[in-house]
């Protein structure tokens, strides 16, 4: 079975149990927080990706990320199947809901790799986002500060939906 890369930046620590989840669901996947230091080379070393950020400012990405992000740019991608995910405040942040995950999006699309988990953005309730793309949100959105109930299944239903796509 091919080994997945988790990459993960959190500020709280929401991402990073999000990260945790989806890993223990995956079962073959290795977990690096951002934060410890990540370049190109070990974004390389995978044929599989899943890329997680939470949003802070006003749809910034996490910081950890802000350092990362050019390392994600500098990496040859080609081939790679990659998710993303994202969390964010759908209430006090509405017009900016996980706008991070749009920035890793933004590197991803100018690379030859095939993007999946794409999530319908009809279960959320919010006013904008710069990580849709054409009414999806290009990766799994996830809002502790008022959904965490919805987490776990989000989690589930998304990681069922990539698991074919990343073996
Ligand atoms: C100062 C501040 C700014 C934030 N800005 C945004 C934002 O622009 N968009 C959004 O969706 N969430 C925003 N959030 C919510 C966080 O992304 C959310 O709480 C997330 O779960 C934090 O994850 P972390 O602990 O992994 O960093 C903000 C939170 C704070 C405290």
């Amino acid at each position: 079975m091919n080994k997945i890369g988790i990459f993960f930046g959190s500020s709280t620590g929401n991402t990073t149990v999000a990260a945790e989840k989806i890993a223990a669901q995956l079962g073959n996947a290795d977990l690096h927080d951002v934060g410890e230091g990540v370049s190109s080379a070990d974004f390389e070393g995978y044929d599989y990706l899943i890329l997680g950020t939470s949003t802070w400012g006003c749809g910034d990405l996490q910081d950890d990320w802000e350092t990362t992000l050019p390392e994600l740019q500098k990496a040859d991608l080609s081939g790679k199947t990659v998710a993303l995910f994202g969390l964010g405040d759908s209430s006090s942040y509405s017009d900016t809901f996980v706008s991070a995950m749009g920035k890793i999006y933004d590197v991803l699309k100018q690379k030859d790799v095939s993007l999946v988990g794409q999530v319908d953005s009809s279960d959320y309730s919010y006013d904008d986002s710069e990580a849709l793309v054409n009414g999806k949100f290009v990766g799994l959105a996830l809002d502790e500060d008022n959904e965490s109930s919805k987490t776990d299944e989000r989690i589930k239903g998304w990681v069922e939906s990539i698991r074919e796509s990343m073996k």
